[in-house]
């Protein structure tokens, strides 16, 4: 009945430095960070010659999502397994009901679809997708009783979950007055829904329609409106799965302008290219399709690496939402049907130590920072997570820098018969995966325990933490300016 753990002989790399420590936990929460920890009645963890890094962060996925008429085959439990296997030691996953159905009754829908199934800890975003007054009332007990201080709103899927420009301005309104963040699907629908029958007419029905009538700029256009938008309503913000360079650019620029805006590339988009969608395979194909797409243009990925690297973009997710074969195939003849949605929940971790560190765009401190620190600062929920620091709670990754491994659907541990990522060779692999200071992942060895995670609430935010947009409030200020009446001739209306 071992309640302590010992990490020991690793080297601990924390965001901001890297340093040799023994780590001892107790009850889920670590102790003691010093060389030479004595622990005679500890389980022992060997880490010598590894690194011993924060548990990575996913703060994108869809476990189990019902979405286009299917449902996500990673439930909770695959899901958050295969992310234990990949060194992930919680996910923020949304909750996403249906048009015209309350958002507390959906967030109360996936605690219980989550909490008995989680092998690691969670965490919730809120996806808004409708407006009403009753969403905005549910938004406000989310937020004070329900742990949700993040909103995600839709820009795209027309006439399922699109909001327009002034329902957004609304939701930014809502999010702005109770501390939230707000996350944007930063899509023009508006353009996907035209140009996607324009495709089907032309006789395009296969995968690489759904690329060809969503380009780049239709992602940079609705993310620059975004950021406008949000912006006059001092609301800060956050766009989910950037996936071009004009998304990207519209947020590095935003952010030279002072607006407090955030950006999350995806392991899909930092480690594969769109090229795929014209592959001869339709499985192969469908397998890729997401929204928005993963670019075809080969240097995107590099170009959002190293946006990453240099702090323009901030954290990094999976976007995990997948589906087998027969499911995608309920879009075989119409690419508009194909269930969006791809893997990366266990591999984002690898892959970005592949192309980030293993490159040479990033060091591990910094990989530290865009796989978990900044998430959970973001997100509100640090030092509690994201750092191996004393007091904070042990979910922590055994790391082995130099290993390499390569990817495959036949040795994954997710549920989905495909992987994205076929084929990548990767340095970077998990050692040992530590979940409120327990073993979940062993070399190789599955140790989770169905239902053990727990859900992690989050508080708003003070309007302190964000003081570039308390001067914004003041520049914002309408100041009237006093002056005599005008007391001149008026043109007489006939
Ligand atoms: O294709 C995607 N991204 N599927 C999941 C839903 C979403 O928009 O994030
Ligand atoms: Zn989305
Ligand atoms: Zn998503
Ligand atoms: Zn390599």
């Amino acid at each position: 009945n071992k309640t302590k753990l010992l990490i020991r002989g690793g080297t601990v790399v924390n965001h901001d430095r890297s340093f040799e420590a023994d780590v001892l936990c107790e009850n889920g929460i670590i102790t003691e960070v010093r060389e030479g920890i004595e622990a005679p009645d500890a389980e022992i963890v060997d880490a010598t010659g590894n690194l011993v890094m924060p548990g990575g962060i996913d703060t994108h996925t869809h476990m189990q999502l019902p979405f286009m008429g299917t449902v996500a085959v990673d439930d909770f439990y695959y899901g958050t397994r295969a992310a234990v296997a990949g060194g992930t030691t919680m996910i923020i996953d949304f909750v996403l009901g249906p048009n015209g159905e309350p958002p507390l009754q959906s967030y109360t829908k996936w605690r219980q679809w989550a909490d008995e199934k989680v092998c690691c800890d969670y965490s919730l975003h809120v996806g808004i997708t409708w407006w009403s007054d009753i969403v905005a009332e549910d938004m406000e007990i989310l937020t004070k009783s329900k742990g949700i201080n993040s909103f995600k709103m839709f820009m795209a899927y027309k006439g399922v979950y699109q909001l327009d420009d002034h329902e957004l301005l609304q939701a930014f309104k809502r999010c702005k007055e109770l501390g939230a963040l707000a996350q944007v699907h930063a899509e023009n629908g508006d353009i996907i829904a035209e140009q996607s029958k324009k495709m089907i007419e032309l006789g395009i029905t296969g995968p690489e329609g759904h690329e060809m009538c969503r380009p780049e700029e239709v992602e940079g256009e609705a993310t620059n409106r975004a950021i406008v938008l949000a912006n006059q309503v001092n609301c800060p913000l956050y766009v989910v799965h950037v996936m071009s360079k004009s998304a990207a650019d519209a947020i590095v620029s935003a952010r030279r302008r002072g607006c407090v805006v955030f950006g999350e590339p995806i392991a899909a988009g930092l480690g594969c290219d769109g090229t795929n969608y014209w592959n001869k395979d339709w499985r192969h194909a469908a397998g890729f399709v997401m929204g928005p797409p993963i670019r075809p243009d080969s240097s995107t990925p590099d170009y959002l690496m190293n946006l990453l690297a240099c702090g323009d973009l901030q954290t990094t997710g999976t976007d995990n939402c997948t589906f087998c074969a027969e499911q995608k195939a309920l879009g075989a003849n119409d690419f508009r049907k194909i269930p969006n949605g791809v893997n990366g929940v266990e591999d984002r971790m690898s892959v970005i130590w592949e192309k980030g560190v293993h490159s040479g765009k990033m060091d591990p401190c910094r990989y530290v920072a865009v796989t978990s620190t900044n998430a959970a600062k973001i997100f509100n929920f640090y030092p509690r997570k994201g750092i191996i620091a004393v007091g904070s709670d042990a979910d922590i990754v055994v790391w082995d820098p130099n290993a390499k491994r390569t990817i495959s659907s036949k040795t994954h541990y997710q549920a989905v018969d495909f992987n994205i990522f076929e084929g990548m060779e990767c340095h970077g692999v998990t050692v040992v995966t530590i979940s409120r200071g327990k073993v979940v992942y062993d070399h190789g060895q599955m140790k989770v325990v169905k239902g053990s995670g727990r859900y992690i609430p989050r508080q708003c935010f003070a309007d302190a933490a964000y003081m570039p947009i308390l001067q914004r409030d003041k520049v914002c200020q309408p100041q009237k300016v006093e002056r005599e009446p005008y007391t001149g001739p008026v043109v007489s209306i006939p």
